[in-house]
Formats: structure tokens, sequence, C-alpha cells
């Protein structure tokens, strides 16, 4: 049964439903319903792949750890195989890495990410309430220019240990580089994509040299350290090319949670109401707009060899899509899924995946999110949303907004 009149079609791809149907753009959870009462275990093969919707069954197999990441073993043909890099097809970040390398690697790397966060945090909430002070004090600006883009990208950097100097061109680079998550770039996209990468690679890798000949109190510093110590087999390409991998990863998702979540709140005012007469609830806040709005809304896994998922007979190599945005408004779990609702302790959603690869940065855009949400809306009581068309990005697999017009 649908509440809004007629039902909304069930939709044939994953790609209509992440990013290319304008509707579902704007609103991509009616048809995502209609997929998960439908057709929950969707064959599609537009994207060569299966899409799960509930729950139930995107929960079971991110965590099940007999299905594999790398895109090279995807089917031929599949949307995932698309994010095979041609001049080094083997070469992958923890992101597409299977065992033994992923269980190699991960675990030293994200030990010393979280030391560093834990021992950052004053430096990292300063960056936070300086952006939010550098903003225009009235009238009228993009809050994803002024707030959203520069927190997480700035935090990195600090992180990592980029020099102040370069900070404007590592943005650009970043910036050039994520247009890689996107399987279906123009040519002109690719290029800078390239090019940003060839940049940031060569300035990583200088770095690490750097920081070798020079200690600094920085991740990249704790890195070649752990690798002179024997401590950790990681080759010079793992550490690179791993730290960029948190720069990438980190960005745009990180962007996308403050700016869903500023939303989210100035169009639902009772929210923000108690938010704003409880700061305790902040973690919470934080959690339901992770699983109100997902960032990312999508992740994969392949198939090793031959298995049913949720019933139906998944083949090797077959690539297994799981819809997080949708099992976050999975009724089966959630009470009033389509409520936005800060102060109800809810089951814990998949906004950042599940299993071996869930999201190592988590905890760092956990942090950035609270402290944004407790400090903007200190600084700015009344901020407005003004009268605008809220431009949700084309890019499939994330869920963020283009440009967000507030009035302060
Ligand atoms: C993996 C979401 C922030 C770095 C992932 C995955 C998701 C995700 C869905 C895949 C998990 C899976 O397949 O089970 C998000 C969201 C974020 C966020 C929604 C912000 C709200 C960050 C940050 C960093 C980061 C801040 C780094 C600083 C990574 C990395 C992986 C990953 C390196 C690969 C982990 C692995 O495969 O072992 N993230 N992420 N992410 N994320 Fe995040």
């Amino acid at each position: 049964a649908d509440d809004q009149g007629s039902a909304p079609s069930v939709p044939k791809s994953v790609i209509e439903v992440t990013a290319f149907m304008p509707e579902a753009r704007r609103d991509p959870h009616p048809p995502l319903k209609a997929l998960r009462e439908n057709c929950p275990v969707m064959r599609d093969e537009m994207a060569k792949a299966w899409f799960l919707t509930r729950y139930g069954d995107v929960r079971t197999t991110v965590n099940d750890r007999s299905f594999i990441r790398h895109p090279l073993n995807a089917e031929e043909g599949s949307i995932s195989r698309q994010l095979v890099d041609e001049e080094n097809p083997r070469r992958t970040s923890i992101l597409f890495m299977d065992n033994p390398d992923h269980a190699r690697v991960r675990p030293p790397l994200a030990k010393a990410f979280y030391a560093r966060i834990n021992k950052m945090k004053d430096q990292i909430e300063a960056i936070v309430d300086e952006t939010i002070e550098a903003a225009p004090a009235s009238g009228v600006f993009d809050l994803m220019e002024e707030i959203a883009v520069p927190i997480p990208v700035t935090v990195i950097a600090r992180i990592l240990g980029v020099d102040e100097e370069r900070l404007a061109d590592f943005r650009d680079w970043s910036e050039a580089v994520i247009l890689g998550l996107n399987p279906v770039r123009t040519p002109e996209e690719t290029e800078r994509m390239m090019a940003g990468g060839a940049a940031l690679e060569a300035y990583f890798a200088e770095l690490m040299e750097r920081r070798r000949e020079a200690p600094a109190d920085d991740l990249i510093t704790d890195m070649v350290q752990l690798q002179a110590s024997g401590d950790a087999p990681l080759s010079d390409d793992e550490v690179r090319i791993n730290l960029q991998a948190l720069l990438v990863g980190g960005n745009l998702t990180t962007t996308d949670l403050i700016g869903n979540g500023v939303w989210l709140f100035l169009t639902h005012p009772e929210q923000l109401a108690a938010l704003k007469a409880d700061p305790g609830l902040a973690s919470q806040a934080v959690e339901e707009v992770l699983r109100f709005e997902a960032p990312v809304s999508a992740t994969s896994r392949i198939a090793e060899a031959d298995k049913p998922v949720a019933g139906c007979p998944v083949k090797e190599h077959q690539v297994v899509f799981c819809s997080l945005a949708s099992a976050n408004r999975d009724a089966e779990t959630f009470e009033a899924p389509d409520t936005f609702d800060i102060t109800q302790k809810r089951a814990s959603h998949v906004a950042f995946g599940g299993g071996p690869h869930i999201c190592i940065g988590a905890p760092l855009a956990r942090m950035e999110a609270r402290r944004v949400y407790q400090k903007l809306f200190e600084r700015y009581p009344d901020m407005k949303l003004p009268e605008q068309d809220i431009a949700w990005r084309a890019l499939p697999f994330f869920r963020g907004i283009e440009t967000l017009l507030v009035e302060v």
C-alpha cells in the first residue's frame, strides 16, 4: 500500500535510482520502497548486477566474508568493471583489496589513523569552528562552498601533514580525483582526473621522502615510521595509495553528511529546536542524518563462487549491489522509517557499510559533523532556507546537494 496516491513504478536498474531518473534524483526513496516491497532482490541487466534493497539482506551481505571486492573479478560488462584502473589494473587501495592483502594493510593503517584522530581532536574541532567563524556574518551564502566543502579537505590535509602553502593545490587535485568516483564520466573529466591523480601521487611520494628525512607530527610520518620499524610490511606504493584513499574516500562523503544534515534541520524546524534544546542529542542527530539521507547510497560485493543470496542464484563473479539508502528506510527494522527524528534511539543504520570493509573514516566523519551541527546553529540561530530548487548531485551512488543557499 502506498499512501502518496499512485504507487511509484518499480525501477529497472540501480542506475536509475542512484542518479539518472530526475524524480529519483530529487527523492530516491519512493522507487526504493517499491523495490523493497515488490522486488527486493533484483537482477539488473543494465548494470549487470544484483540489487538488494532490504535491510536484512544488505546487512547479511556486507558482513559476509566470503564475498570479494576487486573489480577485476567482477562480471565482464558489469558496472563494477568500469572501476578498474586501466593503467594499473591490480593496484588498489583497501577499498577494493581482497585478503590476504586487505588483512595485512588495513589494520596498521586503521590503528595509526585512529591514534591520529584522537590526538588531533582539538585541532579538528578548531578547524570546524574557524571555518564557521569565517563564513559571512549576514545575507545569503552557499553553505556547501563556505562550510561543507572546505571542512573535510582542510581536516584531512592537516591529519596527513600537507604543507599549508600547498593546501590550494591539494584541494584542486582532490576535486579532480573525486571525478573517478563516477563510472560514467566524460573524456574531459577522465583527463582532469588523471592529471590530478598524477600530481597528488607525486606530491605524496615527495612528502613521504621528506618525512623520512625530517619527521613531523602527522600521519605521513606515522606511516613511514611504522614501515621502517618493520612492524607493518607495507610497500611504499601501498602506504601512498592508502593515504590518498583517506583523502578521496573522506571528502565528498563528509561534505554531503554536513550538507544533508543542515538541509534536514532547516526543513524540520522541530528537530532543530530539539537539538538546540539538548545539545547532548548531537551524536544521535548525526546517526539519524546518516540513516535518513545516507551520503553513500550503495556499496557492492562480488561473489567468489556460485552462491544463493537472499534465495537467488548468484553466480561466480556476479556483482551484488547493496542499497544502503533503502536498507536504512526499511520498515521491518525502523519504526516510522520515513520520519526524520533525532530524539528516537534507533537500530543501527548501514550508511558506513559493514563487515571487513566497513568505512574506516566513520569516527572522523562523525566528529566533524557533530561539531558542525553544534556550532553552526549556535553562530546562526536564525538560519533559514531561501526559496530555491535543491539540485541533488548526479553522481551515481552518492547522495548530496550541489548548492545549498542559506540566509543568515
Ligand atoms: C569505505 C561511507 C567518510 C575512507 C566506505 C564504505 C562506505 C563509506 C559505504 C564502503 C563500506 C562497505 O562496503 O562495507 C562513508 C560515509 C562517510 C565516509 C557515508 C561520511 C559520512 C569517510 C572518511 C574517510 C573514509 C572521512 C577517510 C578519512 C574510507 C575508506 C574506505 C571506506 C578508506 C574503504 C575501507 C575498506 O574497504 O576497508 N565508506 N565514508 N570514509 N571509507 Fe568511508
